[in-house]
Formats: C-alpha cells, sequence, structure tokens
C-alpha cells in the first residue's frame, strides 16, 4: 500500500480509480467539449449514447433514405408484431425513440426477440428517428439553451461555472450532514426564482427515498428567498420511493407529468440516488444486476434533462472512514456508474465551525476547486 495521502490526492485517486474504464471516453469528450460543443455523437462512447433531443436541433437531421416508409410506431418495426410491441409497452419502451437509444439486451430480454430481432428493431427505430449525425452549430445551438440554478452561494455557483447547469446530471457526494439535502432543499426553492436571481422560473421534482423532504424547512428557505412559502411548496412535487425499483418507476413517470400535465420543471432532486439500491443489493454476491439497473435509471434521468432540458441534482452518501490511514477515507457508494454517468461531481464535507466545504471533482470544462459555504436557518449561504 502507499504511503499516507492528502485528502485531495485521496478523492483523485479515488476518481481516477472509478473512470479508468473510460478514460478514453472521457478524454474525447472533454476535448469535444473545449470547441464549446457537446458533442454527443452516437456510437462513440456510453456517455454519448444518442439521445432524444429538443425540437429545436432535430428537425435538420438526416432523413437520407426516402422512398421506404419510416415506422412511426413500435409495430411498424420489423419483427414487431403487436404482442411483442405490448410487452414492450409494459417494459416501459414506449415510443420510437425509447426503442432507438435502448440496448439490445435489455430488449430482447423484455420483449422475448431474439438478438438479432432486437438489433433490427433498434436500427429501424434510429432511421424512423432519423439519429446521426448533426452538425457543430445545431450542438452549440442546444448549449445556447442551458440554464442554471443558484446554489444560494455565489463563491459555489462560480466553482461550478454559474450554477447547477440544465441537460446534464450533477452528483453531490458526501458523508451524513455534509449539506446534501440541505442543498436539495435549496435547489427546489432557487428553481423557481426568476432568472436574473439565479432560477428558471421552473418547478422541481422531489425523489424522497430517505423520507427527508421536509416541507417545513421549505418554507423557512423560500422565505428567506423571498418567495410566498405557500406557492413555493405548490412548485415542488414530492414522491416518496420505497424500492429501486419503485424509484426507477418514479422517474420513468416524470415525463409523462411534463408532457401531459405541461407542468414547467426544471430540476429533478434524486435524494439520495443509492441509497435504496445499496439496501436491496447488499451483501450479494454479485453487483453487476444493480449496476444494471442504475445504470438504466440514470439513462432516464439523463434523457429527461437532454429532452426538457432540466438539470437533475443526485446525492450520494459515502462512508467516512476515520481509521483508515491508506486508501480512500471515503467508500463511493454506485461505484463508477453513478460516477461516469454525471457530468459534474461535487464532493461535500464538513468543515470547521459547522462551514462546509464543496470541491468540484468532475466537470466537462471547468477546472478543480473548492468552495466554502454555509448552512444556517436561511439555507445555503456564503460562509
Ligand atoms: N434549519 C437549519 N439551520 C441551520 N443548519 C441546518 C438547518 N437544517 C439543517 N442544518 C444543517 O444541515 C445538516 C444536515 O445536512 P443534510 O441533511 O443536508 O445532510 P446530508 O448530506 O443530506 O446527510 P445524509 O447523508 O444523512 O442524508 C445538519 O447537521 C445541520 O448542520
Ligand atoms: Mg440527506
Amino acid at each position: 500500500m502507499p504511503k499516507k495521502k492528502t485528502k485531495t490526492e485521496e478523492i483523485q485517486e479515488e476518481t481516477q480509480e472509478s473512470k479508468e474504464e473510460h478514460v478514453e471516453e472521457k478524454a474525447a469528450s472533454k476535448k469535444k467539449e473545449k470547441d464549446t460543443s457537446e458533442a454527443k455523437l452516437p456510437s462513440t462512447s456510453r456517455k454519448a449514447t444518442p439521445k432524444p433531443k429538443d425540437s429545436s436541433i432535430s428537425k435538420n437531421e438526416a432523413s437520407q433514405d426516402e422512398g421506404e416508409p419510416k415506422a412511426t410506431k413500435l409495430e411498424d418495426l420489423p419483427g414487431v408484431g403487436p404482442t411483442t410491441a405490448d410487452k414492450l409497452r409494459e417494459a416501459g419502451y414506449e415510443d420510437l425513440m425509447s426503442i432507438a437509444v435502448a440496448h439490445a439486451g435489455e430488449l430482447a430480454d423484455c420483449s422475448g426477440l431474439a438478438a438479432s430481432a432486437a438489433n433490427k428493431a433498434i436500427a429501424a427505430a434510429r432511421k424512423a428517428m432519423g439519429m446521426g449525425f448533426i452538425t457543430g452549430d445545431e450542438i452549440l445551438k442546444k448549449r445556447e439553451l442551458i440554464g442554471k440554478i443558484s446554489t444560494g452561494c455565489k463563491t459555489f455557483d462560480e466553482l461550478i461555472g454559474g450554477g447547477i447547469e440544465t441537460q446534464c446530471l450533477f452528483e453531490a457526494f458526501g458523508e451524513f450532514g455534509s449539506g446534501k439535502t440541505q442543498l436539495g432543499h435549496q435547489l427546489a426553492i432557487n428553481v423557481q426564482l426568476p432568472v436574473e436571481q439565479g432560477g428558471l422560473n421552473g418547478m422541481a421534482v422531489y425523489l424522497d427515498t430517505e423520507n427527508t423532504f421536509r416541507p417545513e424547512r421549505i418554507k423557512q428557505i423560500a422565505t428567506a428567498a423571498g418567495l410566498d412559502p405557500e406557492k413555493a411548496l405548490k412548485n415542488i412535487m414530492v414522491a416518496r420511493a420505497y424500492t429501486s425499483d419503485h424509484q426507477m418507476l418514479l422517474a420513468e413517470k416524470i415525463d409523462e407529468l411534463i408532457r401531459t400535465k405541461k407542468l414547467p420543471v426544471k430540476l429533478i432532486i434524486v435524494d439520495s440516488t443509492m441509497g435504496l439500491f445499496r439496501a436491496e443489493y447488499a451483501g450479494r454476491g454479485t453487483l453487476a444486476g444493480r449496476q444494471q439497473k442504475l445504470n438504466r435509471h440514470l439513462h432516464t434521468l439523463q434523457k429527461l434533462a437532454d429532452v426538457h432540458n432540466l438539470s437533475v441534482y443526485l446525492t450520494n452518501q459515502v462512508m467516512a472512514r476515520p481509521g483508515i490511514f491508506f486508501g480512500n477515507p471515503t467508500a463511493a457508494i454506485g461505484g463508477h456508474i453513478l460516477a461516469h454517468n454525471s457530468q459534474f461531481r461535487v464532493y461535500l464535507r464538513k468543515g470547521k465551525a459547522g462551514k462546509r466545504i464543496a470541491r468540484l471533482i468532475d466537470s466537462p470544462y471547468l477546472p478543480e476547486g473548492e468552495a466554502v459555504f454555509k448552512i444556517s436557518a436561511d439555507g445555503i449561504e456564503e460562509a
């Protein structure tokens, strides 16, 4: 074992370890970021899985294959009859886009299709969706729509480039009491503020897996932010999840909430992301099943972020292991999967005199750094 390291080195190392598998993907995507275009080109990496896009940019996509009628519903796909289509719908694949971005294995598992047939169905769905390469300026156009939600603390905002961005997953990890839930509450308020005040004039959806959502606290923070506390509460849709499947299902329902009820949801909070997964899979020999489910869950969230131009704030508890002098002081739960899927990762820890330190661990284009903030009766504040 190596000699004792500084905390910073340990955190960096942890991040490093959890990424090795996909260093290349990350490097590639970081390079693209530098060119101010978040190129999410299909088939280059898992992170860059083709995703549903804002209508503003999907129009011009290549539709080279004229002649053949394009599929418009599941039953139009090759090899998919009414029974298979029903099975797919039951499994949550309700439209062509969901098929287009699916994995063949998953599709085969839930529908009974052979893997080759699943691949054909996916290919046809992709064709129908006109998925392919899009030009850099279209990506730029999409990126120009990115909004930012203030954390309530200016230095924290600066650390993360102005606030929590839309179109991406933002993970806060840290031990108990480090402020993950408090930040979630603050963001649920701040998203409601006008843009000039660091908000997005939007609503929040709060997926509560640990029963830590507190309306009283929301009222307190809302009042401090100058909002009507009762109205602020009405702008937060809360769902308590009891199992990881329930949590996944709730996330899938958000799309419907936005589309059918036309709710201006601009922030989804999942607090905590891993708690139920961890509890249910505790002590099992293999984590593969858990990771696969978690991956699907994160894909659902990423899709929502992309399609509806909203922010996703994920919390993840890590255990402090003060007795450990070598290696990591924290054990990230969720392992690689969560780390790879979050474009922003912030490590929160307790500092002296009730202060909290946020450390930016992973961002597509910002340098690592730290910001100090505090939690008061009014919420997240300048330290
Ligand atoms: N009204 C308040 N006024 C001041 N500080 C508060 C208030 N409410 C909570 N806090 C601070 O926030 C801390 C709890 O933070 P929070 O619940 O966000 O932690 P967490 O990271 O979500 O922890 P866990 O992993 O257990 O969920 C408390 O220990 C307290 O210091
Ligand atoms: Mg919490």
